[in-house]
């Protein structure tokens, strides 16, 4: 396969504005376990950001088991690995979702990261420049587990958020994936949003746990606990209707939740310098690559 389709900016897509600057804020969702509600966190943070007037992307870095779609209720065309096959350009890829809400969805037998060749990776980054005018958000969904590829979207996040419910795996995969992110990969500062609690003071208490042992164990990572989501039915109800909680039931208790994690993650400061944009995400990914190859 040839990568050169990449290197070409397809025609059919906007050239970006010249000197335009538009930093955007790279929030990676993560959790080391599977089953936590990494996707639907995702989701319906990026659904409350657009609804907000926040000009998101949401991007579906699940490469092995991609289901952004599926809760959205998507039947998207095509996917990242026909980008990277050269089948399409970006914006074929580019699915619309509620509120303007842009989504990159993957598919399951996506090649991994790290099998993509330095060639692929130029062309990665230039079909992802094409974007930078347009957005002040990205959320990466990432895939369970302490693969290369979810440590390198953490890497190159600015900001990683850790899914932890009220299971002793939950807890101990978000600290050994906390562990890989600080020791190897130069993580400072990870968000803990505990989902599925049974209570109010649930959520503090599992984020109090996990505190203590990075605490204890590794003492340059500093936790910030972003809230708790609620065990919900409704989370469930719109799960099978195929659509983001926050707009099926907005006023249910998982919905509200994520609502305020939403305002909360809004009100971080826009990424300082000039190189805050997609492109620069695209770079910093494949160069985390690099160093940790
Ligand atoms: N707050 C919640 N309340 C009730 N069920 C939930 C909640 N969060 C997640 N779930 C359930 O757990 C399942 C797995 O969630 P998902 O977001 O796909 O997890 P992950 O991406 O971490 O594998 C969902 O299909 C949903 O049914
Ligand atoms: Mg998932």
């Amino acid at each position: 396969m040839s990568p050169d389709h990449l290197l070409q900016t397809n025609p059919r897509s906007t050239p970006p504005l010249a000197g335009a600057f538009h930093p955007v804020r790279v929030v990676a969702v993560t959790g080391g376990k599977g089953g936590v509600g990494k996707t639907n966190l995702s989701v319906n943070l990026a659904v409350s950001l657009a609804e907000m007037g926040k000009r998101t992307l949401l991007m579906d870095a699940d490469l092995g088991l991609a289901n952004v779609d599926v809760l959205l209720g998507l039947s998207p065309k095509f996917t990242l690995a026909d980008l990277v096959a050269g089948r399409c350009g970006l914006e074929d890829v580019l699915v619309e979702g509620p509120d303007g809400l842009l989504i990159v969805p993957a598919s399951s037998g996506f090649r991994h990261m790290a099998e993509l060749q330095p060639a692929e990776h130029v062309g990665l980054v230039n079909v992802f420049s094409e974007l930078q005018r347009a957005l002040d958000v990205m959320v990466v969904d990432t895939a369970a587990g302490i693969t290369d590829s979810v440590l390198t979207f953490c890497q190159a996040a600015q900001d990683t958020v850790v899914v932890v419910c009220d299971e002793p795996a939950s807890i101990t995969d978000a600290y050994a994936l906390i562990k890989v992110l600080s020791r190897e990969r130069g993580v400072d500062r990870v968000h803990v949003v505990a989902n599925m609690v049974r209570d109010p003071n649930e959520g503090r208490r599992l984020y109090e746990k996990l505190a203590r042992v990075c605490e204890r164990f590794l003492g340059d990572v500093a936790l910030h606990y972003l809230g708790a989501v609620p065990q919900d039915d409704w989370l469930r109800r719109a799960v099978q209707r195929q659509q983001a909680v926050v707009k099926a039931y907005p006023g249910s208790p998982s919905a509200r939740a994520i609502g305020e994690i939403a305002r909360m993650t809004a009100r971080w400061q826009p990424p300082s310098g000039a190189r805050g944009n997609v492109e620069f995400f695209v770079e910093r990914m494949i160069g985390a690559r690099g160093v940790a190859a």
